[in-house]
């Protein structure tokens, strides 16, 4: 007998970073997966865990790591968890890896779809949005793997905490603006624009990406970071849009820049 499970991936459509601190943020379980199977052996268990997400990019693999593997787990121990002890979970293994998470990767990757989240104090205030509607295209540009952790990000922001407060206050009005737009079903490209340049005064964009998202909005269209981001090499899975979403194909073809597309909103982990 074996036992297996999958989860997502995450991007976030705003409010990376700000979200730590309590302000709203937008994020979407995308379709790529990480798929867990667990055999019982003499000794224990062999666990094999593979991940489409590319690892430490942005795209919440550690979370969905996690998941596929504690629901792999949980299914051998015939357990049936309901989705909020699994976030529970995924949320401790989170605290590991990352230090201080906000718990939006956690609960994108369990719950699915598009989750609307805000932290108050401990507490995880969240909500499923039906965004399909208002959803345009989207295509993913590969700025490279950061060479810093998503711990060590989030530390560099804490560290300057005094001088990132205003901005991280920005960040969450943007993003509160932008979700309530979208749940309006209504989509704001310039909200995104605002996004990045608030990431970029933060300090946790590095000038690959700029270079990327700077050719990308002379062309007529935005992009932006979708998680932690880097400095000192790539910054990660820049979500991108442009109203003639060929247009950022070809500047990608143009330029050698990797690009993929992903389906957002997609269920969580089972
Ligand atoms: O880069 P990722 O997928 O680990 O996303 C991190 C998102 C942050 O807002 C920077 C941190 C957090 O815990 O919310």
């Amino acid at each position: 007998m074996v036992y297996k499970a999958q989860a997502p991936g995450k991007l976030i459509i705003c409010g990376e970073h700000a979200v730590v601190y309590g302000q709203p943020a937008l994020a979407a379980a995308v379709n790529l997966y990480t798929t867990a199977v667990l055999t019982p052996a003499k000794t224990g268990f062999k666990l094999d865990v593979k991940t489409d997400i590319p690892v430490g990019s942005g795209m919440g693999s550690s979370a969905s790591v996690s998941a596929a593997s504690a629901m792999a787990l949980l299914k051998l121990l015939q357990a049936k968890p309901s989705k909020e002890l699994l976030n529970q979970i995924v949320y401790e293994l989170e605290k590991g890896v990352h230090g201080t998470p906000s718990g939006i990767d956690n609960t994108t990757v369990v719950y699915g779809g598009f989750i609307k989240f805000q932290k108050a104090d401990r507490v995880f205030n969240f909500n499923k949005l039906n965004l399909k509607k208002a959803l345009p295209e989207f295509i993913l540009i590969n700025s490279g793997r950061p060479k810093e952790t998503t711990k060590e990000m989030v530390t560099m922001v804490r560290d300057n905490l005094k001088r990132n407060a205003p901005i991280i206050e920005q960040i969450g009005e943007v993003a509160g603006k932008f979700i309530s737009n979208f749940e309006k079903g209504r989509f704001n490209p310039e909200l995104v624009r605002r996004n990045q340049r608030l990431l970029e005064k933060l300090r946790v964009v590095g000038k690959k990406a700029q270079e990327i998202v700077h050719q990308i909005e002379k062309a007529g269209g935005v992009a932006k970071i979708c998680g932690a981001g880097g400095i000192k090499q790539g910054s990660g899975i820049l979500l991108a849009y442009h109203p003639q979403i060929k247009k950022i194909k070809t500047l990608a073809q143009k330029n050698n820049w990797k690009y993929f597309y992903a389906e957002l909103g997609v269920g969580g982990g089972e």
